[in-house]
């Protein structure tokens, strides 16, 4: 077995995730995009701010925070995606904002001292998130801001618990956990205080924001990417079961139609914290 820590993580965001999230990046921004103003106000880096994007997976909210701060560097463990960023950050002309691929538990950090340190759904898959929280620490300055937006529990994200049920026709789907490397990996609130508070921040304050999940622009675009994302899932099933899962999605995805697209309820936590 392999024990390097995060050695699952690090295959699966080189891997089929890092595939997916590369060919519908737009896809998944547009998905959450209702959480990105808060998100961003909440890093509110100004002209002379520093800030270490943690996770930064294609780089599209680094590349926003790099427009107001004077310098911006994303960390992320994909190879892929930190291709992505770049490519990305040169054709927005922001060739300035750097990306460098490190895991931020493990490797040695981008040197600091940041004035902030800042994650849009990037800091919840650590195999050990004490050590990965204390190690972004160390490279903050003292009264430097952590600002994280991590996803809520599996009972109030439903745009994908819903749809990992209706993958699963013949069994208890595989809903990810909440007390390790996961989507949810940062939803417990306790858990975020505990962790945070280990690692030595102080003042962690965690704020519930509810809004719209995009899943789609109709039931046919929502089940083209549950398609492409879950391939291993439905390539794993007989033709019948392959059958009765796309017409569960199918049936999901209409019942969530609206004028705006395919919309589910989701919920997040803007965590803030201060390096004393
Ligand atoms: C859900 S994606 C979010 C990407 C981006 N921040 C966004 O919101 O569009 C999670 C990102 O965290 C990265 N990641 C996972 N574990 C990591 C680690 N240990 N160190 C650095 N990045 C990691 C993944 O490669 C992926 O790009």
């Amino acid at each position: 077995m392999d024990t390097e820590p995060n050695a699952e993580q690090r295959a699966r965001w080189n891997g089929p995730s890092g595939s997916a999230w590369s060919e519908y990046a737009e896809h998944f921004e547009r998905g959450y995009a209702d959480f990105d103003a808060a998100y961003l106000a909440a890093v509110g880096a100004g002209a002379d701010d520093t800030v270490l994007d943690v996770g930064s997976g294609p780089g599209a909210l680094a590349l926003e925070i790099a427009a107001t701060a004077c310098r911006v560097v994303g960390v992320d463990v994909s190879v892929p995606l930190v291709e992505l960023a770049r490519r990305r950050a040169r054709a927005a002309g922001r060739g300035d904002a750097e990306f460098v691929v490190a895991d931020a538990q493990v490797d040695p950090l981008p040197e600091g001292p940041f004035d902030v340190v800042a994650s849009h759904f990037g800091s919840m898959f650590f195999d050990d998130p004490v050590t990965a929280f204390s190690a972004l620490f160390r490279v903050m300055r003292p009264e430097g801001r952590l600002v994280l937006l991590t996803w809520q529990g599996p009972e109030r994200n439903p745009w994908q618990v819903e749809v990992l049920r209706a993958l699963h026709p013949d069994r208890e789907a595989p809903i990810p956990p909440t007390d390790g490397p996961s989507p949810f990996g940062l939803s417990d609130a306790v858990r975020v205080r505990d962790v945070l508070g280990t690692a030595g921040f102080v003042d962690v304050d965690l704020e519930d924001l509810r809004a719209p999940h995009w899943s789609g622009a109709d039931p046919d675009d929502a089940l083209r990417f549950v398609v492409t994302h879950h391939a291993a899932v439905l390539d794993g099933y007989d033709e019948a079961t392959r059958a009765r899962a796309l017409d569960r999605l199918r049936g999901l995805f209409e019942a969530h139609d609206t004028p705006d697209g395919v919309l589910f309820d989701s919920a997040t936590w803007l965590v803030r914290a201060r390096r004393p």
